[in-house]
């Protein structure tokens, strides 16, 4: 296969279920003459039908027109056998999450489908390599990876094993922009990018939970403030914590048991005892009520300090003196800068408050030979808005006034300071240095391009910004630093970082 081109192809979509559905629909609304089939009797006529009151909907509130509604109705044909699909020249597949059963419908197909027909599976978990193992033409098969709900979700993983054709894979992703998506192309590995990126949006959060350094509600609130849609408990107790635990799972049996993707026995524990989240009402919160708000904290003023100096340079730092210069103002005066120092943050009167570098507030408080310090954690946007959760942490043996003074310091710079136990990264450094590291792997091992993991973050799971976008923020040093302490704070194989990071130039990106 040199050239290929699904423009006007008549299509095969195998499964009538939440995905086989919103693919047919995809491809007909785009002008593809779509037959559906499914081995439960009746489905596929069923699906057509549901689709049908979708459509009618979408006319209704003048999305689309009632001719393309009807026309896209008419291009679906329900088939009762596999052997009525004849002349399709591409078959996507979406049924059962089992490999078995998907090579058997395969192999099935290779007897039934012409020699240039393209097989896809939606598959988002097995290996395409594994897929294709055992097939006449292995090179036609490639992984077609739609996220849920089909229609709305932008982002397609085109996926290639060790046998696809590099043709196939290009003409699938050709045909995805068609459909009005955004592929992005991928190597057959565990996750493929989306799933695979995302585990410590999770892990983090259930590493910190096991520790108990900090409640659901405190992780949440953080991890939104820091732009997500949703924090991770909330995330996991909408996703579910039995299917969130078993894509965890099948990561980590996929990479021979690799640390780095251990599950949790927090989740574990809710698995076994029905706490699935929203869908059995309850997780970490209970459902229908959902999270309950953080109840807000009021802080005093901070007492009186004779000196406040802003230390380190960059927009944290600029941003760090812009608001001790508000907090300030009204006593007359303002604080001093120290450019040169080689951490970022606020001394007051010899009290340290600092920007995490990944180092608990013990830690550092040893390394520079100061009792009362303080850590808090790194924002990802610039300017914070007035009130932004900021998680922070106390050295152990700070003097009793300390936590509070931290705090209220926290809160004259506009922050809404939620203290969690003192652990490395605190909550949101922690988590996005993680995240960055498992791109920087996945991009190391070919698994995606740097443009390709943004991609795949931001529409695949929401992210409000890709990895490689974090990075280019934030600095390959800090980064490494960050995971560092992390790995020497808890000296396992989790918190290695990418070799990836390490080997790039000693040049800002
Ligand atoms: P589903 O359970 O809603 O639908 C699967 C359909 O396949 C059912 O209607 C079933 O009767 C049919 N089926 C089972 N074996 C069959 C066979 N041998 N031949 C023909 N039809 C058969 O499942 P869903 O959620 O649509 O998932 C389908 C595939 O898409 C799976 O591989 C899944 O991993 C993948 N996927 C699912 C996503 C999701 O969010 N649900 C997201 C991305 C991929």
């Amino acid at each position: 296969m040199t050239t290929l081109s699904f423009e006007g192809a008549p299509l095969l979509v195998i499964g009538a279920g939440i995905m086989g559905a919103g693919i047919a629909q995809v491809a007909a609304q785009a002008g593809h003459t779509v037959q559906l089939f499914d081995t439960r009797e009746g489905a596929a006529t069923q699906a057509k039908a549901k689709l049908a009151g979708t459509l009618d909907g979408l006319v209704a509130k003048g999305r689309i027109e009632p001719g393309a509604a009807q026309a896209t109705l008419a291009r679906i044909t329900p088939v009762a056998a596999l052997e009525e699909a004849r002349g399709v020249r591409l078959v996507v597949e979406a049924i059962v999450e089992d490999l078995a059963i998907k090579r058997a419908l395969f192999k099935q197909l290779e007897a039934l489908v012409a020699a240039d027909c393209v097989l896809a599976s939606n598959t988002s978990s097995i290996s395409i390599t594994a897929l294709a193992s055992g097939l006449a033409q292995p090179g036609r098969l490639v992984g077609m990876h739609f996220f849920n709900p089909v229609p709305l979700m932008k982002l397609v993983e085109v996926v290639s094993g060790l046998h696809t054709d590099a043709a196939v894979a290009d003409a699938i992703f050709v045909l995805s922009k068609a459909w009005g998506k955004v592929p992005v192309h991928t190597r057959s590995t565990p996750g493929f990018i989306v799933n695979r990126i995302a585990r410590p949006y999770y892990a983090e959060a259930l590493a910190l939970l096991l520790e108990q350094a900090a409640t659901p509600p405190v992780l949440d609130a953080c991890l939104r403030a820091a732009g997500f849609r949703m924090g991770p408990c909330e995330l996991m107790d909408l996703i579910g914590h039995d299917t969130n635990f078993a894509v965890t799972n099948s990561v980590f049996e996929a990479n021979f048991q690799d640390k780095r993707y251990m599950p949790s026995l927090v989740q574990r524990e809710m698995v076994d005892g029905g706490l699935l989240g929203r869908k059995s009402g309850r997780g970490f919160y209970r459902y229908p009520e959902g999270a309950a708000a953080l109840p807000v904290a009021v802080h005093e003023a901070p007492a009186t300090a004779r000196e406040v100096t802003v230390h380190g340079h960059g927009p944290i730092a600029d941003a760090l003196e812009a608001a001790a210069t508000q907090a300030l103002a009204p006593q007359g005066w303002g604080p001093a800068r120290e450019p040169g120092s080689d951490w970022t943050g606020l001394s007051i009167d010899g009290a340290r408050l600092v920007l995490t570098d990944g180092r608990t507030a013990g830690e550092r408080a040893r390394a520079a030979g100061v009792r009362d310090l303080a850590v808090f954690d790194r924002p990802l946007q610039l300017p914070a808005a007035p009130g932004t959760a900021r998680a922070f942490a106390v050295s152990a043996g700070a003097s009793a006034t300390w936590g509070p003074q931290a705090a209220a310091w926290l809160s004259a710079l506009g922050f809404a300071p939620l203290p969690v136990s003192d652990s490395p990264g605190l909550i949101v450094a922690r988590t996005v240095g993680m995240l960055i590291n498992e791109a920087a792997d996945a991009v190391l091992q070919g698994v995606c391009t740097e443009a390709g993991a943004d991609s795949a973050m931001k529409l695949g799971v929401s992210y409000p910004a890709g990895p490689f976008e974090w990075l280019a923020r934030w600095s390959v040093p800090e980064v490494v630093v960050l995971l560092d302490a992390l790995d020497h704070h808890y000296r396992g194989e989790r918190y290695r970082t990418s070799p990836w990071l390490l080997r790039q130039p000693a040049t800002p990106r």
